[in-house]
């Protein structure tokens, strides 16, 4: 705004006992906006001046009207197309300009134009000489601020034809105030202990409160992707019928995470390079003592129709305490804690979504923490069969239809698949998943029925997050180098539950 506009407007004021803001805007040569926005300062300093609304109602042209004053009306060059000798009314639609149609009507109305069908094909031809194209005149006269001096039957029918609009401008009608000045004092903005307590604040003037700004935007908590997705997850599990295993334990036995699981103590991924390993406290020494033994013994001399794998197996290795390294060490102990309920087995689907731990080497889809996603369903009699069409259902919710399963190698699962699936937005088949049927000398030694059988699945939670959120780099979507702003803004996510 002009810095001073506010005191011309004062100044002016001060002489004239009234003036329309629209005047002042011409007057002073700028945007009437400007002066209404020097009004609101003033008025903002308390009742300097008396501010009435004023409408004022004026006939403007349209585009079309505009184009009418340029190059004269409809009708008028609908006419100037007829040549001496006749034209075709076809032909004449295209030389008579883009509004030749309107301008035909307007024409043969006003007695211009006729057609002549004693020829065939009928021509148009001109039943006058010449022409005076008022409509042109008159829009000019609007042109030229003379529009009131019309007749109203014509700014009627100029309206309706689109040529002429009439627009309303507010403006405010000022006079002095009961507080006039001609300069604006500052506005105070904060009462303080110093103008308290010496009474200066009963000569000072406050800026009042803009109750209209747009405030600050209060900050708020913002969920993690990997939290929107796991809250779908975790939806399409429940709509099938499973229950949450309890995961709250990052740190767990070497029993819990591999023994139990008929993976041997020699195992490779039981080895430090793969494997967290928990100095405080080292190890465990709570275990269900019967099971602990029908454990050693289907790893070291076998049983359940197994040869077992024929070493020396050690309780000391089966006490080191890790960080888990996979969630199937929840359903381990939830599976052992089925096959001992009250009341015997009874068939039970779970699942469970939460952190894992690996001594990997970090790369961009690589990370030494990360979230597992698994079900795991026990019944009477289940099958091969029953795990792949468990699959299709699971995947088919998540908007997946094309899998494809190729043989795999886990200690505790015997068939393995890996689970691969057509994804149409990356255009290529995927790895999504490892699963398959847990392995006798696993479920047996726990006291699950011989007759039982437990299918399972595992796939990781930030491959699907960072496919659904387009994130290519996994140090984009966890750990110290994530921009908040991705998580603010992130979208909600939506899977396809069908
Ligand atoms: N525990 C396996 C993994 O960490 C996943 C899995 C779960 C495989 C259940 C089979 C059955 O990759």
């Amino acid at each position: 705004m002009h810095p001073d506009l506010t005191e011309r407007i004062l100044q002016h004021l001060e002489t004239a006992d009234q003036v329309d803001t629209l005047d002042l805007a011409a007057k002073f040569a700028v945007d009437h906006q400007k002066i209404v926005g020097a009004l609101k300062s003033i008025q903002a300093h308390g009742e300097l001046v008396n501010a009435e609304v004023a409408t004022h109602k004026s006939l403007g042209l349209t585009d079309e009207g505009r184009s009418v004053v340029e190059h004269g009306s409809h009708e008028a060059l609908v006419y100037a197309a007829v040549p001496e000798e006749g034209i075709a009314q076809a032909a004449l639609m295209t030389a008579g300009g883009p509004n030749a149609k309107v301008g035909f009507s307007k024409a043969m109305s006003q007695g211009w134009i006729l057609v002549d069908k004693t020829v065939t094909p009928p021509l148009v031809r001109r039943k006058v000489e010449k022409i005076t194209d008022s409509v042109k005149e008159q829009l000019k006269q609007v042109a030229a601020g003379k529009g009131d001096a019309l007749p109203s039957k014509d700014v009627t029918d100029f309206k309706k034809r689109k040529l002429l609009q009439e627009t309303t401008t507010k403006s405010f009608v000022l006079s002095r105030g009961p507080e006039f000045a001609t300069t604006l004092t500052k506005l105070e903005t904060d009462l303080t202990v110093e103008m308290l307590s010496s009474g200066l604040w009963e000569q000072l003037k406050f800026k009042s409160y803009n109750f209209d700004a747009l405030g600050a935007p209060p900050s708020r908590g913002h969920l993690h992707p990997l939290l929107k997705v796991r809250t779908e997850f975790r939806q399409i599990f429940l709509e099938m019928g499973f229950s949450e295993m309890p995961t709250n334990n990052y740190v767990e036995s070497s029993f819990w995470n591999f023994d139990a699981l008929f993976q041997p103590q020699q195992h490779p991924a039981r080895d430090a390079h793969d494997t967290f390993f928990v100095n405080h406290p080292a190890k465990s020494h709570k275990f269900p003592q019967e099971y602990l033994e029908r454990v050693k013994k289907v790893h070291s001399v076998g049983g359940y129709g197994s040869k077992g794998y024929g070493y020396d197996w050690k309780v000391e290795e089966a006490q080191k305490n890790l960080l888990r390294t996979h969630t199937t060490a929840v359903s381990a102990r939830m599976l052992y804690k089925l096959a001992n309920q009250e009341g015997g087995f009874k068939p039970a689907k779970y699942f469970s979504i939460d952190k894992v731990f690996r001594n990997e080497t970090l790369d961009a889809t690589h990370l030494a923490e990360f979230h597992q996603v698994e079900g795991v369903i026990a019944d009477v009699g289940l099958t091969l069969g029953d795990l792949i069409g468990t699959l299709y259902e699971f995947f088919r919710k998540l908007g997946i239809t094309q899998l494809e399963f190729k043989p795999a190698y886990n200690p505790y699962t015997e068939p393995s698949m890996e689970i691969f699936c057509y994804h149409p937005g990356l255009g290529k088949w995927i790895e999504v998943g490892n699963s398959g049927v847990f392995r006798p000398e696993m479920l047996l030694p726990m006291g699950l029925p011989e007759n039982v059988n437990v299918i399972a699945w595992g796939l990781s939670l930030e491959r699907p997050t960072m496919i659904k959120y387009g994130i290519n780099n996994i140090r984009d979507l966890v750990g110290p180098k994530v921009d908040l702003k991705m998580v603010e803004e992130g979208p909600i996510c939506r899977l396809d539950h069908v």
